[in-house]
């Protein structure tokens, strides 16, 4: 089996993730927090040691690392504990739905309105886009960094700038970038990431990181093992964010996902750039491929493509029947497909250990494809 949809949840992981994983089911580990037996302090480092692995690649503070089950998850904390009826937001036409669905329920509700930024027909968003959609009520900004469709890449320092210069907190999704591309010094006042795409670790996890400038409202209240002579939500971080038992297991994956990334992440971008242009000059010779994305524009290990005539579910199946895993359809961004005038895609997505002969044999079987009908 050739495993392409690293975009999805990557696989495989760094055997150091897997051990730590068994480690913490096979050994005595307690509920982290919660008690002060040494197998509770245990478990307790494998989380203070995660948050601080975590905010050294963002730049950040380890306490403002919030667990959650995965981007989807932080995005919602971040997008429904920030904003109050009346808002306006600015989202992007590369939105996935895990952003676009809580803003648009809000909308529907009447309580916030939404404008979609401009973008150039590279796919680029330019930082007048924002001044040019700015209202007097604009109460958050919510950038993708990497889009899940085409890879394209949003120069999003330039953006969070311009959306400062009005006073606006910038939600950034960086459910695509994060593991490889260097999330220091963005100016986002929150970032949201999985935890089992490019951070390498288990599904099941995720991260928001909350900035010194925001304190959203938090969703889930319960018991956090701290203050528990009050019947409130502590505001100290993280357990304002985080009640209830955390996926222990998972997050000891992450800290040796994190670790990892730390170590290799640019040299990870690279190689997974190197691949996936490899695939786009290989496809760009079909005539009957259509390659979507601009090719020289900043871009990570994604790529999407249609086959002349072909419903992109149909080649996604004769590629699974061939052992390739690649997803078909929309990649939950239906903004996206709208603005590349696309039903959907078949996207690959390249990971760390994809392979130069990966790329070649899934060449090669679409070459095939193209011919048989
Ligand atoms: C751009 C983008 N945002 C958010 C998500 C949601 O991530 P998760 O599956 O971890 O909830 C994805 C997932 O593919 C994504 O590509």
């Amino acid at each position: 089996m050739i495993y392409l949809d690293n975009a999805a949840t990557s696989f495989p992981k760094p055997p150091q993730v897997l051990r730590a994983v068994a480690g913490v089911m096979m050994q005595p580990f307690g509920n982290p927090g919660r008690g002060g037996h040494k197998a509770a302090l245990r478990a307790g480092r494998v989380t203070d040691a995660c948050r601080e692995a975590v905010a050294e690649l963002l730049g950040g503070v380890p306490e403002r690392v919030i667990f959650t089950l995965n981007c989807t998850d932080a995005l919602n904390m971040a997008i429904r504990g920030l904003l109050h009826r009346g808002d306006h937001v600015l989202v992007t036409h590369d939105a996935h739905n895990a952003v676009m669905r809580p803003l648009a329920g809000l909308e529907q509700r009447g309580e916030i309105t939404l404008s979609v930024l401009r973008a150039n027909e590279n796919g680029l968003i330019a930082p007048e886009a924002i001044s040019e959609a700015v209202q007097p009520g604009t109460a958050l900004c919510v950038l993708t960094h990497a889009s899940n469709v085409t890879g394209t890449v949003q120069p999003v320092r330039a953006l969070i700038a311009a959306a400062h210069g009005f006073g606006i907190p910038v939600l950034l999704d960086a459910a695509q970038s994060a593991g490889t591309l260097d999330l220091k010094d963005t100016g986002a006042d929150m970032i949201a990431m999985p935890g089992h795409k490019g951070l390498l670790g288990p599904m099941g996890t995720g991260i928001l990181y909350v900035g010194e400038n925001v304190s959203p409202r938090p969703l889930r209240e319960g018991g956090t093992g701290s203050a528990s002579e009050s019947v409130h939500q502590p505001d100290i971080l993280p357990d304002r964010y985080e009640s209830g038992t955390l996926q222990l297991p998972a997050i000891a994956g992450l800290l040796q996902g994190a670790r990892f990334v730390r170590t290799h992440g640019a040299a990870i971008h690279e190689y997974e750039t190197y691949l996936i242009d490899k695939l786009r000059s290989r496809l760009s010779a079909i005539p009957e491929v259509t390659v979507y994305g601009d090719g020289e524009a900043p871009r990570v290990g994604v790529l999407s493509f249609n086959l002349q005539g072909r419903e992109c579910a149909e080649i996604a199946d004769l590629l699974d029947r061939r052992g390739f895993c690649l997803r078909g359809g929309l990649h939950c961004a239906p903004c996206m497909h709208r603005w590349l005038g696309t039903q959907g895609t078949v996207r690959a997505s390249v990971g760390p250990f994809s392979t130069e002969a990966e790329i070649d044999s899934l060449g090669d079987a679409i070459a095939q494809i193209v011919q048989v009908r």
